[in-house]
């Protein structure tokens, strides 16, 4: 190993960056899997019994990923139909798949039902029909269904990621008693059969405070229908468990939350006089985001003097909102290190801003790094594998990074780097 050289899984990321280019996303597989695995065990731990695992797939999605963590024995979360097709091309099982979405067309539907999914998550009152509609069409009978219950609660690091609270898109009303029609329209469906009632109530969350807070809530729910004759056997608590961004930080560690989820539900059902649900859950940046490392390659070095006359070095790296645009769409903090080299010691106050013509194409918005930077160093950003690819677009007509795994067999891209012919492919003249 070179001084100063990173690695991740073993290899330096001189030589891969030489292999598959910069920008690209590295994969670390036994990190992704490890993760995986460290969900299912801690709340299965926590519950003294197996608890459904799903994978939310919009965090990141590919066939080779979906893969890893069904071998791992966790489901796979979808909420849309390409994701659902990505399930179904990696070769997961219908019952092990998950379809959510606020606004799923009948094809998408239709697509479950014939898959055979596990569960379609109910998020409005009009869904209730249209999945009875396309079930009748298909006659398939018994299709499990949730629903989703929009329990009042706001968690959730950025207010576009909080996802409970009333005045959202998703879900079904616990305080208007939306939730609670729902219950009773898909009674009164032939073709439907409740699987159980679900909560996700934000993202990046922090403490296990919002997740038990919802969980009685939906507990309540369930009792309240259960009384009235209608078997709720399964809750799903959603995901939304944070991870550390920036030195100092701290994942929160799936083993608390559980425990502290399983004490809740348990105390709540007790109270309640009612018995223990089966439980799911729905991580998706948990298991991915802190697996994977985003490498650049520095171009553009400029000292700018700021509004108060203070320093700030701009470093241009050859990607930025177009591969990560979580820094200016939520406020997000990622740090950045030196990759290729041992720097010099000096070390100054610095800002990595993509190549794209915004001035909010900001990567890292605040980092110290060695004064000497310059073009052609390399650049990684730690904890992007969660919607980093997966949000990335094609602003300025820039191609998407690849994705690399480091670990299953020699490293490769299992997902491709973008071309320019691959955009102009799509250019109809
Ligand atoms: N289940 C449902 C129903 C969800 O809507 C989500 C995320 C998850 C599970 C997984 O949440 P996670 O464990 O990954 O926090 N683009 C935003 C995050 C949006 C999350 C959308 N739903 C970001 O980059 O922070």
């Amino acid at each position: 190993m070179r001084a100063g050289v990173l690695e991740l899984a073993g290899y330096s990321v001189t030589d891969l960056t030489e292999t598959f280019a910069t920008p690209s996303f590295l994969l670390d597989v036994a990190d992704l899997r490890a993760r995986a695995a460290r969900f299912r065990d801690a709340f299965a731990a926590a519950f003294g019994r197996p608890v459904a695992v799903y994978y939310a797939s919009k965090a990141f999605s590919s066939t080779a990923v979906l893969r890893w963590v069904h071998a791992e024995g966790l489901r796979v979360d979808c909420a849309t139909g390409g994701e659902l097709a990505t399930a179904l091309a990696a070769g997961i099982p219908g019952e092990d798949i998950g379809l959510h979405g606020n606004n799923k067309s009948a094809g998408e539907i239709a697509t479950a039902i014939g898959a055979g999914v596990g569960r379609i998550v109910i998020d409005s009152l009009p869904e209730i029909e249209l999945v009875a509609r396309v079930a009748a069409d298909l006659r398939a009978s018994d299709v499990p269904v949730m629903v989703r219950v929009t329990t009042g609660i706001h968690a959730g690091g950025h207010e576009f990621i909080a996802t409970a609270h009333e005045d959202q898109k998703f879900g079904l009303s616990l305080a208007t008693g939306a939730a609670r029609a729902a219950l009773d329209a898909i009674a009164a469906s032939p073709g439907l059969r409740l699987v159980g009632l679900h909560s996700h109530i934000g993202s990046q969350i922090m403490g296990s405070g919002g997740f038990a807070e919802a969980a009685r809530a939906v507990l309540g729910l369930r009792a309240e229908a259960e009384a009235a004759g209608i078997e709720v056997p399964e809750i799903d608590l959603g995901g939304g468990y944070g991870i550390a961004y920036l030195p100092g930080e701290a994942d929160l560690d799936p083993a608390v939350v559980a425990a502290d989820l399983a004490g809740a539900v348990r105390a709540e059902c007790a109270a309640l006089g009612a018995s223990v649900p089966e439980i799911s859950i729905e991580p998706g940046r948990s298991i991915v985001g802190p697996a994977m490392v985003t490498v650049y390659t520095v171009g553009t070095v400029k000292p700018v003097t700021t509004e108060d006359g203070s320093q700030r070095l701009y470093v241009s790296v050859d990607g930025g909102m177009s591969d990560n645009i979580r820094t200016i769409l939520y406020d997000a903090s990622y740090t950045a290190m030196l990759a290729n080299r041992v720097g010099g010691a000096e070390t100054v106050r610095a800002r990595v801003v993509g190549k794209h013509c915004e001035s909010g194409d900001i990567v890292v918005e605040e980092v110290q790094l060695p004064a000497d930077i310059r073009a052609g160093d390399l650049l990684a950003v730690p904890a992007t594998g969660a919607y980093g690819r997966s949000l990335a677009s094609n602003y300025n007509l820039v191609p998407r990074p690849g994705v690399v795994a480091l670990g299953d067999g020699e490293p490769r891209e299992i997902v491709r780097r973008e071309t320019v012919a691959d955009l102009l492919a799509l250019d109809l003249g």
